[in-house]
């Protein structure tokens, strides 16, 4: 298969862990006769120093033309503590999201057995966890309209959400509710909110069409209750923005590190694919990043086009490496590891699993 793709390296360990992801591709290409296209573009707080955008004409441009993107990071600790700041390195990437219609944003969330022992939280409460986290990326709190009075003393951001925008990742959550285990989670404030009341009527009348899809709701702050008290409960999460942004750094601690977590960003037209975590600015440049998250990033991308035996040999190759501890320090304190070595040895080790067998029967 033909793909382009474009590549966003963004800011701080972004750079790094997208050249792991890269990598695989590259073998992937080798190990199962594809040919990829790579063409890299600014994003984030360096096209702010660059270019002075953090999302450049080009960048988009790149994008829209692309199959596919993949992302870094994003992200400057120089913007965080400086309310005065009017341009900031997130705005690339929310921008980029709205310009491409990314709606839907997917994460799992799984535990690698071999790493049960990395969870923050008793091997009995987190045994048996994978569920996957709707979040709506393109409306609410995000996205509504933004103001401060001339005085500066007070602020507002409008949370606003249509019947269109809940329902077309409402029926993504269902479809994806009815190839795992039928169970579909709504995460919501209900109880106080006006958009919340929406969510809740337009999904319980879409439920209607997937009668095999047993549906329950949750308070976002008896959700986040729940996600650490009971993570096995959950099979698909749907939820708004902002809920689903916090909700998942949260889902991120039960496997370990949030260095492990995958994200696909899904439209009508385009998809990218990016790690759940941030520019991670203390270890840029340190060679101490978890590659892992953008690699997995990497394998939902073949996924999404149907490479499904491409992205399996990703997974196995990731699940070798964490089984023989070629893991970064998040990992492993003690591990002597890299960020480009731990790339290598998953790269090193993306196999056909059909060659496999036939070398096996000679
Ligand atoms: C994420 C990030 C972004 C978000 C930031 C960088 C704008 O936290 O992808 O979860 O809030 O969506
Ligand atoms: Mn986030």
């Amino acid at each position: 298969m033909n793909l382009n793709i474009a590549l966003l390296p963004g800011d701080g360990v972004g750079p790094e862990v997208l050249k792991q992801a890269v990598k695989c591709l590259q073998a992937v290409e080798e190990t199962f006769n594809h040919n990829f296209t790579y063409k890299e573009a600014l994003v984030g707080a360096i096209a702010i120093h660059k270019k002075g955008n953090p999302l450049p004409d080009a960048t988009l441009k790149l994008c829209k033309e692309a199959d596919a993107v993949l992302f870094g990071a994003i992200g400057d600790p120089k913007y965080d503590n400086d309310p005065n700041s009017k341009i900031r390195p997130e705005q690339g990437l929310l921008a980029l999201r709205k310009e491409l219609g990314l709606f839907a944003n997917i994460r799992p969330v799984q535990i690698f057995p071999t790493l049960i022992d990395n969870s923050p939280l008793k091997k009995d409460i987190i045994a048996g966890t994978d569920f996957t986290i709707y979040r709506e990326l393109t409306g609410g709190i995000y996205f509504g309209e933004k103001k401060l009075n001339d005085e500066g003393t007070v602020a507002s951001d409008l949370c606003e959400y249509s019947e269109k925008e809940i329902s077309r990742i409402a029926h993504l959550a269902f479809k994806a509710a009815k190839n795992r285990k039928n169970k579909l989670t709504l995460i919501d404030k209900a109880n106080v909110l006006e958009s919340s009341r929406l969510w809740r009527k337009v999904v319980a009348k879409i439920g209607e069409s997937y009668p095999d899809v047993a549906l329950d709701f949750l308070f976002v702050d008896n959700a986040a209750m729940q996600i650490i008290l009971n993570p096995s409960q959950f099979d698909v999460i749907l939820t708004e923005n902002m809920f689903g942004d916090i909700i998942s750094d949260e889902g991120s601690v039960i496997g370990g590190s949030i260095g492990l977590l995958a994200s696909a960003s899904v439209g009508s037209e385009s998809a990218m694919f990016e790690p759940i975590h941030g520019s991670y600015p203390q270890a840029k440049g340190k060679d101490i990043a978890n590659p892992i998250a953008s690699i997995l990033s990497a394998a939902m991308f073949l996924e999404h086009f149907k490479l499904f035996e491409e992205a399996m040999a990703v997974r196995e190759a990731v699940g070798k490496s964490l089984k023989k501890g070629i893991v970064t320090p998040d990992l492993d304190a003690s591990s002597k590891y890299g960020t480009n070595q731990v790339g290598d040895f998953i790269a090193d080790n993306i196999v056909d699993s059909e060659d496999d067998i036939n070398i096996n029967d000679e």
